[in-house]
Parts: structure tokens; sequence; C-alpha cells
């Protein structure tokens, strides 16, 4: 088993050196870079001829390695130049990990993982992803709900926005609306599908004090016609819109409330296509998700140690100074050495419920979700830190992102530079999920 130490000492030592041009393209300094090199070249290329006509050999060495080293030196520093230099605390976070803005340590404490029955995975691909990117930046300036703290951030929005247009439904259910932004994300990926949306207060009361988000081809279950998404009459509400294949629908949960509930509820109901807003990482966040339902042992990055003198203790507690949802593992551990779910408990509702699980309980868990599942696909966030300036999830438990640390060009050219920080700090392991076909 890869202990989290030598997981992140094997990302470390495995890091590619800078992709000079493609990257330097990108990033609007090669052009400067390539010309800059041709004219090391001539001026190396004449000292040399000369001093070798003259006989002097050591003194070509000794002057062909200072150029080598200045070189480097200034080509260094160009690309730290290029990618940042206003946000000090945010290049010493880059420097301490040891990032140059072409390299991360993406994923070097793990990134927990459901496995799929038969090892499927999703149809679309990273290439896919950054050309849905292309689509929906300026979609996203359209929004009508600037800020929207407490809600969905570009990250998720994009992920929900791409999974939909992606999987076509005939209908849509959100469960969790606020404001109404998600409702006018799937809106945007599908113009003439209906939306069920659920959630307690209505979107049109948030518009008293300012912008909110109500659909004109939406049927809200809100205010006094609230239903919890358990206790709805899906067969009902299936009939009313005419479903008979239930893989047609689409539901998307961003109601804080126990995954492993919510996935036995949408069982019941027979739904197969899931999206899950807040997929918590292990030790964090105020329900139940997939993501620590699967943290186990046997999955790359699964299983944690809460022994304070561990490798693991060490990384962590040097991650949590930098990165605000890292946590170390005095924070990762409850009583009895309890790392899995939140301190050993499985929360719900916001955190209003808590239950202490056993950890053979919350292995069963995982394993009733892994025998239910088609595919488990956790969206990458959409650029590396050093691009989006975001400071909370660790990149150390996140998949490697679409658009990577030192592609300063590329995010820019997508017009992703143009959008405050704040709109990147949600990110929270959003999760797409495939039920499979069930027995009965
Ligand atoms: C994080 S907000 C949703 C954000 C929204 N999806 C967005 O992108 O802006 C969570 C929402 O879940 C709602 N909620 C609370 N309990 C719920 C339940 N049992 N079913 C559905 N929604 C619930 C809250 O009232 C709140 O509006």
């Amino acid at each position: 088993m890869a202990t989290p130490n030598n997981v992140l000492e094997r990302a470390l030592s495995t890091r590619r050196p800078p992709h000079a041009t493609e990257d330097a393209e990108e990033d609007g300094c090669g052009d400067d870079d390539v010309s800059k090199t041709r004219k090391h070249i001539s001026i190396v290329t004449k000292v040399t001829n000369y001093l070798t006509r003259s006989g002097y050999v050591w003194p070509i060495i000794i002057i062909g390695l200072v150029i080598v080293i200045i070189s480097s030196v200034i080509i260094h520093s160009q690309d730290l130049v290029c990618i940042s230099v206003s946000y000090s605390d945010h290049i010493s976070r880059l420097r301490f990990f040891g990032f140059d803005g072409h390299e991360s340590d993406f994923g070097s404490l793990g990134v927990p993982w459901c496995r799929s029955k038969h090892g499927k995975t999703v149809e679309w691909t990273s290439k896919d992803l950054l050309k849905g990117l292309e689509e929906f930046v300026p979609i996203y300036e359209t929004r009508p709900i600037k800020n929207n703290m407490y809600g969905m951030g570009f990250d998720h929005s994009f992920g929900l926005w791409f999974i939909t247009r992606w999987l076509k439904p005939d209908l849509m259910i959100e469960s969790g609306a606020f404001k109404g932004h998600s409702t006018w994300v799937l809106r945007q990926a599908m113009p003439d599908t209906p939306i069920v949306s659920i959630t307690p207060r209505h979107p049109e009361k948030y518009l008293k004090k300012g912008p909110a988000y109500v659909d004109g081809n939406c049927t809200y279950f809100a205010g006094k016609d609230f239903v919890d998404f358990g206790s709805m009459d899906w067969g009902r509400v299936m009939r009313k819109y005419g479903m008979k294949d239930l893989s047609g629908v689409l539901v998307f949960f961003d109601d804080h409330q126990n995954e492993l509930k919510r996935l036995k509820q949408a069982l019941k109901a027979g739904f197969k296509h899931l999206v899950f807003e807040d997929n918590y990482d292990t030790g964090t966040g105020d329900h139940y998700s997939f993501r620590q339902i699967c943290d186990q042992f046997y999955i790359r990055g699964g299983g944690h140690s809460c022994f304070k003198d561990s490798d693991e203790a060490r990384i962590r507690y040097r991650r949590k100074k930098f990165w605000e949802k890292a946590v170390d593992v005095e924070e990762l551990c409850g009583p009895g050495e309890a790392w899995w779910g939140a301190r050993g408990q499985m929360r719900d509702n916001f955190n209003h419920s808590n239950k202490a699980i056993t950890y053979a309980e919350h292995f069963k868990n995982s394993r009733f979700v892994e025998s239910v599942l088609d595919v488990y696909w956790e969206l990458p966030p959409v650029a590396g830190p050093s691009l989006t300036h975001q400071t909370r999830y660790d990149p150390a438990r996140a998949p490697t992102p679409i658009i990577e640390d030192g592609r300063y060009g590329l995010f820019r050219r997508l017009g992703l530079s143009q959008f405050e920080i704040s709109v990147f700090n949600g990110y929270t392991q959003m999760v797409y999920l495939q039920v499979s076909e069930q027995e009965n």
C-alpha cells in the first residue's frame, strides 16, 4: 500500500520538465523567450568559435556553464512574473509547495474514489471539458446572481452545466435551490426541458432583497408546498411529466443531506443519473458524502493514520497552514482514532443531526455504494491554484485540474482571468453517479 508520504514524495520526484514550447506560447511570454534564446545561441556560437581557434578549451567549458546557469535563472524568474506578482501570500503558498507555475502536487495525499461495478467511466474526455469551458465562460458572464455566496461558484456551475448538456435529460430535478443559481445553470444547459425544484424557501422570496432566479418552466415544491425528496410521490410526478423511462431524468442534489440517504431514496424512485454538489472530503463538511464513504484503505489515498507523529500528520499539519479546507489529524480524527466520515460521524442535514458509526458500518456503506454504481466521476477543479488563486481546497486531495498550473495563456484565452477570485473558492469535488440497472 502506498503511504501518503511516499505518494507525496513520488509526486514530487516525478515532476515533469517545464513545457517550454507549448506553455510559453500560451502564456504570452513565448515569443520573447524564443528570440532571447536565439540571441543567446548566436553569441555562444561566436565566442566558442573564437576560443576554439585560440586553443582555450577550459575557458570555453567554464563560460558555457556560466551562460547556461544565468539563462536558466532568467527564464525561471520570467515564468513567475508572468503568473503573478501581486499575491504575495499566494506566491509564498506556491513556493512552499515547490510550484514553479508548471507543476503541482495534485493528488499527492490521495484522491478517494468509489469503484464502479464494472470499471465503467464517463464518455467525455479532458478535451471535451476544455471545449465545454470555452463555451461556458461567456454563459457564466451573464449569470443573474453575480455574488452567489453559500451557493455554487464557477467550478461546480461549469460541472453541472457540462454534465447536463452531455446527458441531455428529458426532465431535471434539483433539491436545494437557494436563490436559484443552480436552476439558472440547468436552464442554460437545456433551454426547453422542464425542471422540478425542491427547496424550503421559494427563490422568489430572495428577489425582494436582491438578484435571484425564478424559472418559468419549473415546478417548485417550495414554501408551503415543500416536500422533502425522500417523501415525494415520484410515481405521480413522473406521470405528470409523462416520464416512463427514468433514465431520462437527471437529479441534482445541493441540499446538504446525508448522501447515502439520498442515494437510497433515488434508488427507490428508480433514478439513474445523480449529481451531488458538495462531495466533502473526509474530515470536513456537514453531511456524509460519497468521498467520505469511499475513503477506504484499498483505494488510492484511502485510510488515514491518526498517529500524531506519522508522516500523514506532519504533511497535513504543514498543508493546513496554506489551504483553508485542509485538516490536520487532530481535526480529522475523532474519539478512538475514528477518521472515517467526519471524526467518525455520519452527518446529516447541515450537521443538525449526526451519528457516530463504527469502521465496520462505514466499510459496509462503501461496499453498498460500489455495488450499485456504474460510474463515479468527480469533476476536476477547472484550473490550478497558481491560476485561480483559490485558497480553500488542498490540491493534495484533488484530481488534476482541467487547466494545469503554468498554462496561464490558456486560462486567459478562455476568459477565466476576468472573474473574481472568490468564484473559484467553492470547489468541493462535485460528483456524477450513474446507478447501475437494479435487479428488481
Ligand atoms: C447550498 S444551498 C443551495 C445552493 C444552490 N444550489 C446554488 O447553486 O446557489 C442549500 C439549499 O438547500 C436548501 N435545503 C435545506 N434543506 C433541504 C431539503 N431537505 N431539501 C431540499 N433543499 C433543502 C436550503 O434551504 C438551501 O436553499
